[in-house]
């Protein structure tokens, strides 16, 4: 499912990005531009990096 509409990034490509090493929101953030527009998906890429990062 889309997370951030504004860039395209689905949660997928956000739980691909924290296998590959990113551990914040601020680097989820540079790797695809999760955040870095309107804003309303920073909570839930949040969440999504958390779960992920409890999986891992
Ligand atoms: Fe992600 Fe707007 S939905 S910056």
């Amino acid at each position: 499912m889309y997370v951030c509409l504004c860039h395209a990034v689905t949660d997928t490509q956000i739980k691909e990005a924290v296998s590959q090493g990113d551990i914040s929101l601020a680097d989820v953030k540079k790797r695809l531009g999760v955040g870095s527009q309107c804003g309303k998906c920073t909570r839930m890429a949040s969440q999504i990096i958390q779960r992920q990062l409890d999986i891992e």
